[in-house]
């Protein structure tokens, strides 16, 4: 392995070293406002700049937290006091990381789906996130069940695209997060989502391997095997955690260190639930670290209660400190209900 490879190596196994996950905190500025809009808190960047100050700065986030996604715009923003906000992850021992993709968009052709779009000058992208101190990207790619959806072409068109970001990020010494997500919208069986979910991985391996992107320099983000949000039968959280981890030992290859799942819209404590029961069934067999790179799993509490008045950010930091000490507790399969009463201290 040459020193570059290593480097990546490293940085791979460092974001998921210790039983900590990431924090994803990368929402464009259209999805932040969204969120915003919900909870009455002015969409302006200011706001935006205090609520993720708020979040990084919170105190204790490193013993559980050992990366941070960032959006462009809060990667090159400072605290009130001046620190550029890198500077406050690395101090903290957070691995700061950019999202890169610019967003999926219509699919020519293809109504209903979506191609995730941005390798138009990512090399130049890449070198200077890189310049100014990030370690890893991410790309997120949106998949659709409905009715004849997905098709193939948008399932390759997908894998490609973010094949094709996976080897640029490498080139540029940065690990790239792999995310295809597979939307928990419809009313589909687990069943289908654990089909389509696996065409899905199995696609981005074949891909990855095709642009000759090295496996043990990368993290995969997926979505778990569940059933559609309006599906009339739901399922158990062990039978989310087999049929999550089955599919991944059928497509994923052992050389990936880890795989840190995105939150999708589940509750915050049902996605710990699931994640805790994939670690306490399959921890001991399982050749790549089951881990959580969550947004909305994470911060969702926090900014309910931060809504905006500063006279609330050490509240919300407490929750968003507990949220990350529950899922890490999940990673080594020792969270329970009676975690989530406890409120972190
Ligand atoms: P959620 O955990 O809210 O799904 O967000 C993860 C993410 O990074 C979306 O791209």
């Amino acid at each position: 392995m040459t020193p570059h490879q290593q480097s990546l190596l490293d940085t791979a196994q460092a974001l998921v070293a210790d039983d900590k996950g990431i924090l994803a905190m990368d929402e464009s500025n259209g999805t932040c406002d969204e969120r915003f809009a919900e909870l009455g808190i002015p969409q302006t960047v200011e706001s935006r700049r205090a609520y993720r100050e708020l979040l990084i700065t919170t105190p204790q986030l490193g013993e559980s937290i050992s990366g941070a996604i960032l959006y462009d715009e809060t990667f090159r923003q400072q605290t009130v006091e001046g620190t550029s906000f890198l500077n406050v992850l690395i101090s903290t021992g957070i691995i700061p990381g950019i999202k890169v993709d610019l967003g999926a968009k219509a699919l020519a052709g293809h109504p209903g789906e979506t191609i995730t779009e941005g390798l138009d000058g990512l090399r130049e992208r890449l070198a200077e996130y890189s310049q100014m101190g990030a370690r890893f990207a991410k790309w997120r790619a949106v998949i659709t069940i409905a009715d004849g959806l997905p098709s193939r072409s948008g399932l390759e068109s997908n894998a490609h695209a973010m094949a094709r970001y996976a080897a640029l990020c490498q080139e540029a010494g940065l690990v790239p997060i792999v995310e295809p997500e597979v939307l928990m919208t419809g009313d589909h069986s687990m069943q289908r989502c654990l089909k389509v979910t696996r065409e899905v991985w199995r696609n981005v391996f074949i891909q990855l391997n095709c642009q000759r992107v090295l496996l043990e320099g990368l993290i995969l983000k997926p979505n778990m095997v569940l059933p559609g949000l309006s599906c009339a039968t739901q399922a158990t959280v062990d039978e989310v955690a087999d049929a999550t981890v089955n599919c991944l030992r059928e497509t994923v290859p052992a050389a990936v260190p880890g795989i840190t799942f995105l939150s999708g819209g589940q509750p915050c404590a049902l996605a710990t639930a699931r994640l805790n029961a994939m670690n306490l069934r399959f921890k001991s067999r399982a050749p790549w670290a089951l881990s959580f790179s969550f947004s909305r799993a994470l911060q969702q509490p926090a900014l309910e209660i931060w809504r905006g008045d500063a006279a609330n950010a050490k509240a919300a930091q407490q929750a968003l400190r507990h949220r990350a000490q529950c899922n890490r507790a999940a990673r080594r399969g020792e969270w329970s209900e009676a975690s989530e009463t406890h409120a972190a201290t």
